[in-house]
């Protein structure tokens, strides 16, 4: 898959993560998580890719699935396929690598949180949280990491006389530039940010996301943007994945996605989006999907959103519908998504 002519900077390949469940007196795994659910695709140099869907459907668990970090968090996490990650026209596999051996990748790949209040470390002034990238791994002398800490704060809409107050001194979403400053400080080239904006105040989440795309223009960055809210990464994304229950169940362009919606909980999502936009006015009928989203915890075979889908047939549930190019760069994981055409 190839955008514009630009080339894969990373690339997941059957990428699978199920978090154990261990019960009984003997701890024996008992159930499994399987929260990302063979997934596949590319992130292309410089674009940004919004990963979208409800809470609990894996996207964190992607996320830092990528950045080989869910072992901090999960020791006993199974992990299976790969995730390539493209450096001097080489892949390398970044889910085979060890700590020790992921070290050289560490700059290249960064991660913004979602919550800028537990985050930062509280103990550490600005400076301090925004050089300590700098200082495990570029070699910097103690006035170059200086130099930069005042250089970055300024890049964020701060200035470098506050790199010696602490997070609490600032407001949330001071805390998430303060987060960017951080990620930014050993050159990335992909980012990753989850759910960057969803804990700020609405009025200063476009600040943000106008401030994350003027740092793409200047650094050259690739974003991976995770929401769980379409409307947040329409305007920032290029391209659009749209994950439910670990599974993606569609991918296109941010234009594709968003307005000629395939997949059966893709044309829902959308259509509980409030319609900002005049033109899809009495286009678009509400679909109200039933139930909740089920767990992932032993997840049975067949299509993830059966239970809920209005066009389920028995076949559903026999195995995940793989995906299917329908148009150029717009795949959907749905053989019937035709008989929806009705719906809208
Ligand atoms: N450390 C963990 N141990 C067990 N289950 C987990 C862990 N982290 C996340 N999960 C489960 O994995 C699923 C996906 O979670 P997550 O990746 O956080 O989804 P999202 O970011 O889309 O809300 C959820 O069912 C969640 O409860
Ligand atoms: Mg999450």
């Amino acid at each position: 898959m190839s955008a514009n002519g630009k080339e894969a900077l990373l690339r997941l390949n059957h990428l699978d993560v199920r978090y154990p469940i261990f019960g009984g007196v003997m701890l024996r795994k008992v159930a499994e998580v399987h929260a990302v659910d063979d997934v596949s695709f590319d992130l292309i140099e410089g674009e940004t890719i919004g990963v979208v869907g409800e809470s609990g459907c894996g996207k964190s668990t992607l996320g830092r699935a990528i950045l080989n970090i869910l072992w901090t968090t999960a020791p006993d996490v199974e992990i299976n396929g790969e995730v390539l990650f493209k450096r001097d026209g080489q892949w390398h596999d970044l889910i085979s690598k060890n700590r020790r051996s992921l070290r050289p990748y560490r700059n290249d790949l960064q991660m913004i949180f979602q919550d800028p209040y537990s985050s930062l470390n509280p103990r550490m002034t600005v400076g301090q949280i925004i050089e300590e990238p700098m200082t495990i791994h570029l070699n910097m002398t103690l006035a170059e990491r200086q130099e930069k800490v005042g250089w970055l704060l300024d890049k964020v809409g701060l200035s470098a006389e506050q790199s010696h107050r602490y997070p609490h001194e600032f407001s949330g979403g001071q805390r998430q530039r303060i987060g960017f400053a951080r990620a930014l400080a050993t050159n990335p080239k992909l980012i990753i940010a989850d759910e960057p904006v969803s804990a700020l105040d609405v009025s200063i989440q476009a600040q943000v996301i106008n401030l994350l795309e003027d740092l793409q223009d200047e650094f050259g960055l690739t974003y991976m943007f995770i929401a769980h809210d379409l409307s947040v990464v329409e305007h920032i994304a290029d391209r659009i994945v749209v994950m439910y229950l670990g599974n993606v169940v569609e991918i296109g362009s941010s234009e594709d996605v968003y307005h000629n919606p395939m997949h059966p909980y893709c044309k829902a999502l959308i259509s509980a989006v409030p319609l900002p936009d005049p033109s899809r006015k009495g286009k678009v009928e509400r679909i109200i999907l039933q139930g909740d989203v089920p767990t992932p915890i032993n997840k049975p075979p067949g299509c993830s959103f059966r239970p809920r889908c209005p066009i389920a047939k028995a076949e559903c549930a026999e195995a995940q519908p793989p995906m299917v190019e329908q148009t150029p760069g717009h795949f959907v994981a749905c053989p019937h998504f035709d008989e929806m055409k009705k719906a809208t």
